[in-house]
């Protein structure tokens, strides 16, 4: 695929050599590592959508041994970082990042599915509403019956903003692409879970008016 015709937003990063660093992650990691051990599969396969910096995916892999951690971005750049941080942590549980771009039918890792897991951090807000729809396909698509789908980030609920800080964040959102906006968990996210044989199991308030959510395959 072409990493070229896409708008793709990332957020502010740091760089050491290709291994880039996000100082959010440094933030929010144990907090998702937390609720992500206490409610995802802990053996098996997951695979992680808009793996980024690389950082979440080996930060979780490290305390995952028994889980087989795939990991993917449309992104050149984040792909390099990603494989950067798997060589700089020598994790055996890791594998080399893939080009995945969920909006496509075809992800690339269909041969390893089904999935015990899928996952998303901060992904589906800062792109554009097809690609929460993707994710969802492809999650509907390539988990196992009673596999997991753990999101993380910002959602309004049932319309309405859980933070003044959010509305903000959802205002320049749209100033910098009117496709993107932070999503509604009931009005948007949870029917498009619905239309693809997930659940809405788990949602977890985070800090910072963030939400880690888990959606279980029927
Ligand atoms: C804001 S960054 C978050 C990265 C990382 N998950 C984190 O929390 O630090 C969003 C990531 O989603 C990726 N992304 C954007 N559109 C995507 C798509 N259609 N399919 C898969 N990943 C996408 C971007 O390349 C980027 O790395």
């Amino acid at each position: 695929m072409s990493d070229k015709p896409k708008k793709i937003a990332l957020e502010d990063r740091a760089n050491a050599g290709q291994r880039q660093f996000s100082p959010s992650v440094a933030r929010n990691r144990d907090p998702i590592r937390d609720v992500f051990l206490k409610f995802m599969p802990d053996a098996g396969k997951i695979l992680e959508i808009g793996g980024g910096t690389g950082e979440h995916g080996v930060h979780l892999a490290a305390a995952l041994p028994n889980v087989r951690w795939l990991t993917g971005d449309p992104d050149a750049a984040s792909r390099a970082s990603i494989a950067a941080w798997i060589a700089e942590t020598c994790l055996a549980n890791l594998a080399k990042p893939h080009a995945i771009d969920v909006t496509t039918g075809e992800w690339g890792v269909e041969k390893e599915a089904p999935f015990d897991g899928l996952v998303s951090i901060n992904m589906i807000h800062i792109a554009p509403f097809e690609a929460a729809q993707g994710l969802f396909t492809g999650a509907g698509r390539l988990l196992r019956a009673g596999g997991k789908l753990f999101l993380y980030g910002p959602f309004s609920r049932r319309g309405i903003h859980t933070a003044p800080s959010n509305e903000a964040f959802d205002a320049s959102l749209k100033s910098r692409d009117p496709r993107w906006g932070v999503r509604d968990l009931e009005q948007e996210i949870v029917p498009l879970a619905q239309k693809n044989a997930l659940m809405l199991e788990h949602t977890v308030e985070m800090p910072a008016n963030n939400f880690s959510v888990v959606f279980r395959k029927t």
